[in-house]
């Protein structure tokens, strides 16, 4: 046998091993080069981990604590609470036009297509029927939570952009606590409207 059959008898012989291989297991990806690069050495928060006694990796927070940059609202998705957040909630934010800017461009993106862009009830989605029953902010509108539109509180606003209330759905996740006081601050704006 001559060099040259010896290597390419080896070759074919060493292409059938690893194509055999991977037909094994048609989940399996076969041989892998450098594995470690698929497969991490960290423990991903869906999956088993022996270094807890519960056996996940993903723990429950301790007791008492708060996730960095978290900020509660512990005003609770009922009347009560509604009233409470109106009566002690104030904008922390100061009225001017910069904050009057920002506050119009979310609230034209999140609300607009409902109130209107002037607030008075008739945005897009009401005129194509799609939403019914967006009361204006101004004039004689009632809120169907008593009291006038054009007198709801800061807190009020905010707290109904927190949990929304029937046609109306939560724009908390939309918007940060920041930005949810921009738009509470333009609505105020809108408020006086004559
Ligand atoms: C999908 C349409 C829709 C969008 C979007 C929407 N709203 Fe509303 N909103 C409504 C409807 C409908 C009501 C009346 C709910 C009721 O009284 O049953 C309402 C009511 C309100 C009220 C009155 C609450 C009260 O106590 O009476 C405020 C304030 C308000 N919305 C603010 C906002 C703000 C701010 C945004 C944007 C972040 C927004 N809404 C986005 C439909 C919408």
């Amino acid at each position: 046998m001559n060099k040259t059959r010896i290597v390419s008898i080896a070759f074919f012989a060493l292409t059938a091993a690893v194509s055999f291989s991977s037909c094994r297991n048609k989940q399996s990806p076969g041989w892998e080069y450098a594995p470690n690069m698929y497969e991490p050495m960290s423990f991903r928060a869906d999956q088993p981990n022996p270094n807890f006694a519960n056996g996940s990796t993903a723990q429950t927070p301790p007791p008492n604590t708060d996730p960095i940059g978290f900020v509660k609202y512990e005003y609770a998705n009922t009347k009560e609470g509604y009233e409470a957040a109106g009566a002690e909630l104030v904008n922390p934010l100061p009225l001017n036009s910069e904050n009057l800017i920002s506050g119009k461009k979310y609230y034209t993106v999140y609300c607009g297509p409902c109130h209107g862009d002037a607030g008075d009830g008739k945005g897009h989605l009401v005129q194509i029927e799609k939403y019914s029953g967006v009361p204006s902010y101004y004039g004689d509108a009632a809120s169907s939570r008593g009291g006038m539109m054009k007198d709801l509180s800061a807190g009020k606003i905010y707290h109904t952009i927190m949990y929304g209330l029937n046609n109306m759905g939560s724009h908390a996740s939309q918007l940060t606590p920041d930005e949810r006081w921009k738009v509470v601050m333009y609505v105020q704006q809108l408020q006086k409207t004559q």
